[in-house]
């Protein structure tokens, strides 16, 4: 019926340009192929051909560099339109897919029996999601899906080796997912977890020089670190947040990790008095949970430091579910653990959305497919360009940890990136220890992505880094890649309290909400002056907000079986810019 009404417009259209339907949707050309299967995982069995799961299909975007380049324009200090943040509908305008782009895909799932009517798409139609078998997949994507097993986790995930799309969609569908990413997403606490030899304390009123005063920084918070300490070391103390009916902070959660709030009051009572009673939002996406009775050691950490800093600025605990995924004896639909697209996906759908971000999450970059890494770091972009200050940790394996063997096939040694650190979008964040004076921490991550290029915004201060470094560390780190931290904060005995316990806590997973609570507290001072928030801080603090920063300048970042990259005046890959001063960056953004 199809067929034929087809060769009926055919003969009519027979100058004109060929119909969709007779494209050959077999010429495939490889979208992207791993070497071995990815570290960690083994192959279990064939994937059953009748597993159902959710296809998601990014289109390429029609006036993406007009977003990269609004971006850039409305969050660098020097352009006329700072701070002129894009609304949803103005990003949703210059991301959607042209028509013919849609108008290819739309054919193609035609051509495989798909309804693309029944599709659900975003807002601004480049992404469709729809249900599909494993068989009709792996003659979409000309490839073979199969369930792989992580060793670790003993969790099971139907992914594939490679895929392929056909040539007639090249330069029109960016990304299928899910196909080769594995996720293994971990949270940046993953070095140092608990440190049971720490010590903790139980309260630290005795910080205090007088009631509410924090005018010097304690020496005790070189082992011990609480808000007080943070508060008075990076100078937020004696401001009172005022936006607070506009201003919030976002925390991304994954993996199972519950903010637990009897924690939280707990650790008020002990670390910030003046906030009981306080608690904050938990929004559950994509099936993530919110069990009481399991606190996580990550999402208490996150909350009880955004909120122990930006009280009583409102905070969002974002709980994002995807874990596991398939249970290789049960057929039946489930989610398919493609976390960040999720979350995402959910935070852009809105038309109002937090400020600032913290995430302290993230994999080694070498096993996110570029084409993946590139659509989600994307992602961030519209983030940026709405108004938000999105914080990463850095990573917790300085250079990289274990062996340090590219997965490419030629097993070369090399320092492993992490992403979503190495997305230029975002602001990274490395971590220091000790107070009088700060230094950074050595499992501070630190690097060049292989995937994106150094943006402009920090080429000044990586060249002159790079000439400091010389010959070191030659062949083992891309010199024109996106280079990271950005920024940093104490990383090492946060006191965090999980079951009722006082336990010391550490990695760049402390930093990350640290510093993004003082970025919250600069756009509560923004918004209360009648002005737009921050939004993406990159462009303004490699210029006018560089002098807003402790500049670290000993420790380094050892890893690969190197020393990694040392500390020094100026930007630099252990500590970035440094950390934040809120009263001095308070007057260079006021
Ligand atoms: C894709 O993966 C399959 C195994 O699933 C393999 O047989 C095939 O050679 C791979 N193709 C490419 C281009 O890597
Ligand atoms: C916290 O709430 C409890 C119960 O409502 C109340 O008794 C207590 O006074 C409150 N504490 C503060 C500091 O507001
Ligand atoms: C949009 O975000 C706000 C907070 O920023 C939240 O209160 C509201 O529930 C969200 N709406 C939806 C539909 O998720
Ligand atoms: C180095 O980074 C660039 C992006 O700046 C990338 O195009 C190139 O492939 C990378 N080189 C290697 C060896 O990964």
């Amino acid at each position: 019926m199809f067929l034929s009404s087809v060769l009926l417009l055919g003969l009519a259209h027979l100058a004109a340009s060929k119909p969709l339907s007779v494209k050959r949707w077999d010429d495939f050309e490889v979208k992207h192929a791993w070497a071995e299967v990815p570290r960690g995982w083994t192959l279990h069995a064939p994937a059953p051909a009748d597993y159902m799961f959710d296809m998601r299909i990014g289109l390429r975007q029609n006036r993406f560099d007009e977003l990269v380049s609004s971006l850039y324009e409305v969050s660098d200090p020097a352009h006329s339109r700072y701070g002129q943040h894009l609304s949803m509908e103005q990003v949703h305008e210059l991301v959607a897919p042209h028509h013919d782009t849609v108008d290819l895909v739309e054919a193609w799932l035609a051509a495989h029996d798909l309804d693309a009517d029944s599709a659900q798409r975003s807002p601004a139609g480049e992404w469709i999601t729809l249900r599909v078998s494993v068989a009709q997949a792996e003659k979409m994507l000309g490839n073979e899906y199969s369930i792989f097993r992580h060793g670790e986790s003993e969790e099971y995930v139907v992914r594939a080796m490679n895929y392929s799309l056909p040539a007639s969609l090249s330069g029109h569908v960016n990304l299928v997912a899910p196909t080769t990413y594995f996720g293994t997403m971990k949270s940046m606490r993953a070095t140092s977890h608990i440190n049971l030899h720490a010590p903790t304390i139980n309260t630290d009123i005795d910080l205090l020089d007088g009631p509410g005063s924090l005018a010097t920084v304690p020496s005790s918070c070189s082992s011990t670190i609480t808000p007080s300490c943070l508060r008075a070391l990076y100078n937020t103390a004696s401001y009172v947040p005022k936006a607070t009916n506009k201003n919030i902070l976002g925390v991304a959660g994954y993996l199972e990790e519950f903010a637990n709030r009897a924690d939280l009051q707990t650790f008020f009572s002990r670390f910030r008095t003046d906030a009981v009673n306080s608690t904050f939002t938990t929004v559950r996406l994509n099936g993530g949970g919110d069990d009481q009775t399991d606190p996580g050691v990550e999402a208490n950490l996150d909350i009880q430091y955004t909120e122990g800093i930006s009280f009583p600025t409102p905070n969002i605990y974002y709980s994002t579910g995807g874990s596991p995924p398939f249970t290789p004896d049960d057929n039946t639909p489930t989610n398919t653990n493609e976390p960040y697209l999720d979350w995402l996906n959910f935070i852009l759908a809105n038309s109002t959305i937090p400020q600032t971000f913290t995430t302290s999450y993230g994999d080694d970059e070498q096993t996110v497919p570029e084409d993946y890494a590139t659509e989600v770091c994307n992602l961030f972009a519209q983030l940026g360009a709405r108004g938000s200050s999105i914080m990463f940790s850095s990573g917790d394996d300085g250079v990289g940890g274990g062996d340090c063997l590219s997965n490419d096939g030629t097993k070369t040694k090399k320092f492993i990136p992490n992403f979503p650190a190495s997305c230029p979008f975002v602001t990274t964040v490395g971590g220091t220890i000790r107070v009088n004076p700060e230094v950074a921490v050595s499992f501070s991550g630190g690097g060049f992505s292989n995937y994106f290029s150094q943006p402009s915004y920090q080429s000044s201060a990586v060249s002159t880094f790079l000439t400091s470094l010389g010959s070191t560390n030659a062949g083992l780190f891309n010199k024109t890649g996106r280079a990271y931290p950005d920024v940093a904060a104490q990383g090492e005995n946060f006191q965090v309290v999980i079951g009722g316990r006082t336990s010391s806590v550490g990695g760049t997973s402390a930093s990350s909400p640290t510093f993004a609570a003082v970025i919250s507290l600069l756009n509560d001072f923004r918004l209360s002056q009648g002005k737009s928030s921050l939004g993406f801080l990159n462009p303004l603090i490699y210029s006018t907000g560089a002098t807003g920063f402790n500049d670290i300048t000993s420790g380094s970042n050892p890893g690969c079986g190197t020393n990694g990259f040392t500390a020094r005046a100026g930007w630099d890959p252990v500590t970035g810019l440094g950390t934040p001063d809120f009263g001095k960056l308070q007057t260079l953004i006021g």
